[in-house]
C-alpha cells in the first residue's frame, strides 16, 4: 500500500542517548513466517511479528491467495491450505514498498497454474524484477511486465512445473528464496547455488516447517537442495528482534556524546551480523551481553556506548551480504570516525528502495562530509566526533533506511538535519520516533 503525503521530520543535536531500546521483530523472518504459514496445512502462530507496512502488505497478499491471516491478542495466526494450495487472487497484489514481499510472493505463486498481477509504490515499480522472473521462467512461469522487467507485472504460473538447478548471478537472499519457494510446488529436487552466502532464514525456516532441505559447501559455492512437494507442518514461531533495526539505536549511541544504550534480544546470525563486526573493527564500544541460543539462532543483548576514538576502515567486501541493509547508517558512523571508510563490492546498494549510495552521498555532502563514489564502491572521509555540520534538508526517495540514517546523523550533528519524508519509516520500524525519543533524542 502506498503512503499519504510527505511528512518531514527533523532531528536536533541534544544530550546523550540512554536506556533500553526494544526494537521490533525481524522483517525478513516476519515475511517468511506469513508465507510459509500459508503453505502449511493447519494453524501457524507467530509472536513478535513486525507490524510494519511491508509485512502488513504481505499479510494482505496471503489473504488474497486464500490463507486466513488474523491477529489474535499478541499473536498472528495463519491457516494455510498446504503446498500447492494457494488460490488465484481476485485483484492486483500491491506489495507497497517491499522488494522482499513481491519477490518472495512471485516465487511462491510461480508454480501454481494461475496468473497474478503485482504492483507497488513508485520505489518498488522502479526496481528490477528480472532477477526473480529469469529463474522462475525455468520452472515454466511466464512474466509480462513493463520495460526493464519492472512492475506492474503479470506472472503466469506454471501448471506443470519442473524442478530447477540455478546459480544465482547476484548475491541476493530474495532471489534464492524465490527459487526455493517456487521449488516447494515442483516435483523432484530444486537446487540453488550461491557464490556468496546470503541470509539463510528461508533455509532454516523451511527445515523448521518440515521440508527436506540441505546445504553443502561446494567449489561453486553454497549449494542448497530442496525436495519438492513436502507436507509443511504448521509452526509456533517467535520472531527475533531485527538486527537491521537495532543498527539505528546502536549507531546513534556510538556517535552521540555520553550515550549508553542497551538493545536486548538481537539475533546475531552470521549472515546478518556484519555491521556489528565492522563497528567493532572500527573501535566501537559495542559489546554482546548475555550471549545465548534461541530457536537455533545466536542471540545477545547489544550494549553501545559513545565511542569518540573510532577509526575508518576498509570494510571487507566479502562481508557485504551480511550487512547489505546497514551501509547507509554505517556511512553516518564513518562520518564521525577518524580517517576514511572504504566500502567496496556494494553495487547492490544501487537497486534497493532507492539508489542508496547516491542518496547517502548527496545528503552527507549537503551536511559537510566528503564522499567519493563509483559504480560499486564509495568512500566517506570521517571528520571525527561532532564532525557532521548538518543544517540541511535531505531527500529520502521513499527509502526508510535513508530517512532513519539521516535522523541518526542529526542527533550527532552540529545543526539539525531534516528528512523530507519520514513516512517510509513505517515500512520497517513504525516505533522508531517514539523509541528514539524515549532514549532522549530530539525529533520534531
Ligand atoms: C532480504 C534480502 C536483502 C535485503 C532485504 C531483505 C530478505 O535483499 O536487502 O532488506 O529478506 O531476503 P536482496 O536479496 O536484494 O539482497
Amino acid at each position: 500500500m502506498s503512503h499519504g503525503p510527505a511528512t518531514p521530520l527533523t532531528a536536533r543535536p541534544g544530550g546523550p542517548l540512554t536506556g533500553t531500546a526494544h526494537v521490533p521483530g525481524d522483517k525478513s523472518i516476519s515475511h517468511r513466517s506469513l508465507i510459509l504459514g500459508a503453505m502449511a496445512v493447519g494453524e501457524t502462530r507467530i509472536t513478535g511479528l513486525l507490524e510494519g507496512q511491508d509485512v502488513l502488505d504481505t499479510a494482505a497478499a496471503m489473504r488474497a491467495f486464500g490463507a486466513q491471516v488474523a491477529r489474535d491478542g499478541d499473536a498472528w495466526v495463519v491457516h494455510g491450505a498446504g503446498v500447492g494450495g494457494l488460490m488465484e487472487p481476485e485483484d492486483v497484489i500491491d506489495c507497497g514498498n517491499s522488494g522482499t514481499g513481491v519477490r518472495l510472493l512471485m516465487g511462491a505463486a510461480a508454480t501454481h497454474g494461475f496468473s497474478v498481477t503485482y504492483t507497488g509504490d513508485a520505489s518498488l515499480r522502479a526496481r528490477p524484477m528480472a532477477r526473480v522472473t529469469d529463474p522462475l521462467a525455468l520452472f515454466g512461469a511466464v512474466a509480462h511486465g513493463r520495460s526493464g522487467g519492472r512492475l506492474p507485472m503479470t506472472l503466469v504460473g506454471a501448471a506443470d512445473p519442473v524442478p530447477v538447478r540455478y546459480v544465482t548471478p547476484v548475491a541476493s537472499a530474495q532471489v534464492k528464496s524465490a527459487v526455493l519457494l517456487a521449488g516447494l510446488n515442483a516435483p523432484g529436487e530444486t537446487v540453488v547455488i550461491e557464490r556468496e552466502a546470503t541470509r539463510d532464514h528461508s533455509e532454516r525456516m523451511l527445515a523448521g516447517f518440515g521440508a527436506q532441505i540441505e546445504t553443502r559447501e561446494t567449489d561453486e559455492g553454497r549449494e542448497i537442495t530442496l525436495v519438492g512437494r513436502p507436507e509443511l507442518r504448521p509452526q509456533t514461531i517467535a520472531v527475533p528482534r531485527d538486527p537491521s533495526s537495532a543498527a539505528f539505536p546502536v549507531c546513534a549511541a556510538l556517535i552521540v556524546p555520553g550515550s549508553d544504550v542497551l538493545v536486548p534480544n538481537i539475533g546475531l546470525n552470521p549472515t546478518r551480523a556484519g555491521l556489528f563486526e565492522t563497528l567493532r573493527d572500527m573501535g566501537a564500544d559495542l559489546t554482546y551481553e548475555n550471549p545465548r541460543e534461541e530457536g537455533g539462532e545466536p542471540v545477545a543483548d547489544l550494549r553501545a556506548r559513545f565511542s569518540p576514538d573510532m577509526k575508518g576502515i576498509e570494510v571487507p567486501p566479502d562481508r557485504a551480504a551480511s550487512m547489505i541493509d546497514e551501509y547507509p547508517v554505517l556511512s553516518v558512523v564513518a562520518a564521525c570516525a577518524g580517517g576514511t571508510t572504504v566500502m567496496r563490492g556494494v553495487a547492490e546498494l544501487r537497486v534497493k528502495e532507492c539508489d542508496r549510495i547516491d542518496a547517502m552521498a548527496t545528503g552527507l555532502r549537503a551536511c559537510g562530509i566528503t564522499v567519493r563514489d563509483g559504480d560499486d564502491w564509495w568512500e566517506v572521509d570521517g571528520r571525527g566526533p561532532g564532525g557532521i555540520a548538518g543544517g540541511a534538508t535531505v531527500a529520502v526517495h521513499l527509502d526508510h533506511r535513508i530517512a532513519m540514517s539521516f535522523l541518526v546523523a542529526g542527533m550527532a550533528a552540529q545543526a539539525a538535519i531534516t528528512v523530507d519524508d519520514a513516512g517510509p519509516i513505517a515500512t520497517s520500524f513504525p516505533i522508531f520516533r517514539n523509541l528514539m525519543a524515549g532514549l532522549g533524542a530530539t525529533l520534531s
